[in-house]
């Protein structure tokens, strides 16, 4: 059961994110938190809302020394009294990815939000990291996707050790017209 499910929570990440029409997406909640403030220290993370239909994401945190040594790890889970295992995980490499774009889920994640941040660049990262009104686009295509509220939870490792943690939540809503 719960292995379908991943499958179909994979499959339905990974599609709808390009196929869908009239469903809904918002942004929830985000929680950010630094591990090591003497490296990071998190100056926003904040959820606005613009409209009924749209919230936006503003991040901005601050490297306080460069990291060429990126570690994403993270998980997708879905609520439901609680948030259940997880979906998919998944650890990538930051500045490999920065270099040259791998991985099909997490294209679509830095598609999300490239044109908001400065993080555009090659590593070393440092100094001001921002992200500045991301938001999930409410017009893409659909295949069939359980509505429900998701979470991506990340986990940020530079040189194999925990720095922050950004938790961002969402809901999807399927339009029944
Ligand atoms: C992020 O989500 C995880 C998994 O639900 C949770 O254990 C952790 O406490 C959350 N962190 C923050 C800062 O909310
Ligand atoms: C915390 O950050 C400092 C740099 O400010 C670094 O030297 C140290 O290794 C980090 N601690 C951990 C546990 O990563
Ligand atoms: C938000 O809703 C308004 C009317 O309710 C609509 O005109 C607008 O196109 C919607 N915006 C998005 C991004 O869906
Ligand atoms: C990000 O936070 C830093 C530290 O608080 C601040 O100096 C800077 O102006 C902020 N940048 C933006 C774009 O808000
Ligand atoms: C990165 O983004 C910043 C701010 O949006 C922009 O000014 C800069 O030209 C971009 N750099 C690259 C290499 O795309």
């Amino acid at each position: 059961m719960w292995n379908t499910l991943k499958v179909v929570g994979i499959l339905t990440i990974i599609l709808t994110w390009r196929l869908s029409d009239s469903v809904v997406y918002k942004l929830t909640n985000v929680k950010c938190e630094s591990l090591n403030m003497s490296w990071v220290t998190i100056n926003e993370c904040r959820l606005k809302a613009l409209s009924r239909n749209k919230t936006v994401f503003n991040f901005n945190a601050t490297f306080h020394h460069p990291t060429n040594d990126i570690l994403m790890d993270y998980r997708f889970l879905k609520r439901a009294s609680g948030y259940k295992p997880w979906l998919y995980r998944r650890k990538i490499d930051g500045c490999r990815f920065l270099r040259k774009p791998y991985d099909a889920l997490t294209i679509m994640i830095y598609i999300a939000y490239k044109d908001v941040s400065n993080i555009n660049h090659t590593c070393p990262l440092f100094g001001d990291i921002l992200i500045r009104g991301m938001y999930l686009t409410t017009s893409f295509k659909s295949i069939p996707y359980p509505t429900g509220d998701y979470m991506l939870q990340i986990n940020w490792m530079f040189y194999r050790k925990i720095q922050f943690v950004t938790n961002v939540s969402y809901q999807f809503v399927e339009n029944l017209l």
